[in-house]
């Protein structure tokens, strides 16, 4: 297993990320949303570490991505760019940072910029937000498209349930992500859709389509890290593969230390001054 682990310490830019897809070697793609987690992650070489607006589920509890606020974004931005010295680190736009006009799309992605210091922003959406995709870019920002499964949107579908079935709604997708292609993004997300419709995609298109819930024919996979580690039990879309079960492993950690603190057994003699 270890020998697919790069020792190779230099940063990941967007152009090394087109060289993998081009050389076939996939992708690796985390979230983090903090210092020390963006730590673990970055020295354990994932090529990717997206700051994900799922931090408003996972870290704040709520049920959707969208309450989560730019200044939220950008702190969590700012938490794990400083923990990362090689993953290229994406900064998720957060709900109505840039559905408005494209002057506040490129406003909201400045701030991301400026004040995290991230490497690249990623928002939902084809044609309807291509004019704000184009500006972000033309003012130097990589962009990252999303595209499937928009969990922004959720009050317009009403369920999580897979994207793009239809003919009419696979057509769309393929024809947005040659729009997105064309306006200058470095990478596309693609979210629970059929696993045929996204290599398709990822065959007809030259930047790297990283996938999550839409089969292994893509360019590389993404998760959010507290669900592949096991952390929130509750959670288990057929598309998620847990690594570990931090869930049990933190918990029997807390009772033991429950236990040693009314034992008296902690601290002893030599855990004291
Ligand atoms: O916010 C997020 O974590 C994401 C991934 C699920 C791709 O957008």
């Amino acid at each position: 297993m270890s020998s697919y682990i790069s020792n190779d310490t230099r940063k990941v830019t967007t152009h090394r990320l087109w060289e993998m897809k081009q050389r076939g070697e996939k992708i690796s793609m985390l979230t983090s949303y903090d210092y020390t987690m963006a730590q673990i992650v970055d020295n354990a070489g994932m090529d990717v570490i997206l700051v994900g607006d799922s931090a408003s589920n996972v870290m704040a509890g709520n049920v959707t991505t969208l309450p989560i606020t730019l200044d939220q974004m950008i702190y969590h931005g700012k938490s794990v760019v400083k923990g990362v010295k090689r993953a290229l680190v994406v900064v998720d736009m957060p709900f109505g940072s840039y559905q408005g006009n494209l002057y506040e799309g490129l406003a909201s992605a400045i701030r991301i910029m400026k004040e995290s210091h991230a490497d690249a922003i990623k928002l939902e959406g084809g044609e309807e937000i291509i004019d704000t995709v184009k500006r972000i870019i033309a003012s130097g920002i990589p962009v990252m498209g999303h595209l499937g499964l928009m969990p922004q949107s959720i009050n317009k579908y009403g369920t999580y349930t897979v994207r793009a079935k239809s003919d009419d709604e696979a057509e769309k997708l393929v024809r947005d992500a040659h729009l997105l292609e064309e306006a200058g993004c470095f990478a596309l997300v693609l979210e629970k859709i059929p696993a045929s419709l996204a290599e398709r995609v990822a065959k007809e298109l030259s930047i790297p389509v990283i996938g999550i819930g839409a089969g292994g024919h893509v360019d590389g996979q993404v998760l959010v890290a507290q669900d592949m580690l096991g952390m929130n039990n509750g959670f288990s879309p057929r598309f998620l593969r847990r690594y570990a079960d931090l869930h049990t492993i933190i918990t029997n950690a807390l009772q033991q230390y429950i236990n040693d603190v009314k034992t008296m057994d902690f601290p002893n003699e030599k855990e004291q001054y």
